[in-house]
């Protein structure tokens, strides 16, 4: 599984709402589902599936706040209930999904409230719950249209500076000392300012531990922030090789 990504690819991703009818060819398909079982794998308290050639989803309802069309595929991201750190373990698999996406050149969004529930084809059992779904496809050579500009405008703005991704309160050293001590946290904060986040909230955060290690929560609770947890961890991993502890708070472990 790829984990690594260089800068330029994690800020290519953006999120994508309106999807063309190129079909996205059989190979791609094919290593995307591949990658799904490596997550089911390897990853517990979360399953993924694919559904791919269904439109009924996204296109038979229309909530606020997504203006989501022309969805053929997506991936459906599912959360064990009974499971610690589940839904933050399924936002940091899904940006792995994401980005592996993003790199095969398809436009991604995390979607987490504006598609039909009743229409997702799979089975929960009672302690599972959907976290999100990712449609996946080729964007919509047409541009996003009006509509689709504003909202892209509104979400997609970067209100938060990378610096301030930094938590000097929580930090034993400021982002001055840490810096020096790890000239590479740098890209990490690049790489936050980044990642997606459920209503463009940007509520990750991170700092350096007295024991010199990095460490990500979260500055406030709501929605989707465990999903943002999960995401943000995957993105500074992809620029700092290491494994997260998950949980908030936990710190990023070397590999060595
Ligand atoms: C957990 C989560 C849930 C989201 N839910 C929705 C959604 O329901 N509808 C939507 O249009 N976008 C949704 N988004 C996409 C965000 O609005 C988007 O990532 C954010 O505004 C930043 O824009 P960007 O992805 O283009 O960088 C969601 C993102 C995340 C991470």
């Amino acid at each position: 599984m790829k984990m690594q990504y260089d800068l330029d690819t994690l800020r290519e991703r953006h999120s994508v709402r309106k999807y063309s009818d190129r079909a996205v060819p059989a190979a791609e398909i094919g290593q995307l589902r591949d990658l799904v079982a490596e997550l089911n794998r390897t990853y517990k308290g979360v399953r993924f599936s694919l559904v791919v050639n269904d439109g009924e989803t996204f296109n038979s309802f229309k909530r606020t706040y997504g203006m989501i069309s022309g969805v053929k595929n997506y991936l459906v991201a599912v959360a064990d209930t009974t499971v610690a750190d589940s839904e933050e373990i399924a936002g940091f698999c899904g940006e792995a999904f994401v980005m592996a996406a993003t790199a095969m050149g398809l436009g991604t969004c995390f979607v987490g409230a504006t598609y039909n529930p009743a229409t997702v084809k799979i089975i929960l059992s009672a302690s599972e719950e959907i976290a999100f779904l990712v449609p996946f496809g080729y964007e919509n050579e047409d541009g996003p249209g009006f509509l689709g500009k504003l909202v892209s405008k509104i979400t997609h703005r970067k209100s938060i500076l990378p610096e301030d991704f930094y938590d000097n309160s929580l930090g034993f050293f400021n982002l001055q000392e840490a810096l020096e001590r790890m000239p590479a946290l740098r890209d990490a904060l690049e790489a936050l300012a980044a990642a997606p986040s459920g209503m463009n909230k940007q509520p990750a955060r991170i700092w350096m531990g007295e024991d010199t290690m990095l460490h990500l929560g979260v500055a406030f609770k709501g929605d989707y922030t465990s999903i943002d947890l999960g995401i943000a961890k995957f993105n500074v991993q992809a620029v700092i090789p290491g494994k997260w502890e998950w949980g908030a708070g936990g710190a990023l472990l070397s590999e060595a």
